[in-house]
């Protein structure tokens, strides 16, 4: 089992890496599967240029996008996670999910093989309506291109007065998603 987590948020160890974290723990890890953690903070990802130029052949742009979607081809499951900033993604994640502009353009950028993904998002202020809407829209077309299937989007507010490091209930939720993907993965094989 191959799972890739792509962290979105501009501080190490914050609340979406937490989550994260926790999800990754439910998925009791064994000597054969194959982990990738990928903080964008870490990474050199450049913005789409809109030169058009992967509508006749690669992007233009080398940097980390093309190692880190090597693994995103090769995966059963990927993680994104992010802050919702203006109540969209972080800025960091958007330059990211731009450069898959390139798979719209040239649609067999993935294979047929169907990856499930599992959007964690978290937020500042108490839930209130479409507080996460720009995040889910923003993945939208994204999981798509991907050949993704949204098996689960965690939403999760309220966290400037209570981080997620600190909700143990919380934190007990999060490792059952990652145990029952988990479950599933292995009753599929
Ligand atoms: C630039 C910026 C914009 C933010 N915008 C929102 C927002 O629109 N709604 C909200 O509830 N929280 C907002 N927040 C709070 C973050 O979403 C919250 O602190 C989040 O849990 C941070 O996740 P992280 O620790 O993984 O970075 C914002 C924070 C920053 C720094």
């Amino acid at each position: 089992m191959r799972v890739v987590a792509i962290l979105g948020s501009h501080r190490d160890g914050g609340d979406s890496s937490s989550a994260v974290q926790e999800i990754i723990e439910g998925l009791r890890l064994q000597e054969t599967d194959h982990q990738t953690l990928v903080a964008l903070s870490r990474c050199r990802i450049l913005p789409c240029l809109a030169c058009n130029q992967c509508s006749e052949g690669d992007c233009v742009i080398k940097d980390d996008f093309e190692t880190i979607m090597d693994e995103v081809k090769q995966a059963d499951l990927v993680i994104f996670a992010t802050p919702v900033y203006f109540n969209g993604v972080s800025s960091m994640m958007k330059t990211f999910i731009d450069r898959g502009q390139q798979y719209y353009a040239k649609p067999d950028g993935f294979s047929e093989k169907k990856r499930d993904v599992i959007l964690v998002a978290t937020a500042g202020a108490n839930e209130y309506e479409d507080q996460f809407e720009g995040v889910r829209l923003n993945f939208q077309f994204f999981i798509q291109y991907l050949q993704g299937k949204l098996w689960n989007f965690i939403r999760i507010s309220g966290t400037d007065h209570t981080p997620v490091s600190m909700r143990e209930e919380m934190k007990t939720n999060l490792r059952h998603v990652g145990q029952l993907w988990r479950e599933r993965y292995d009753a599929r094989d």
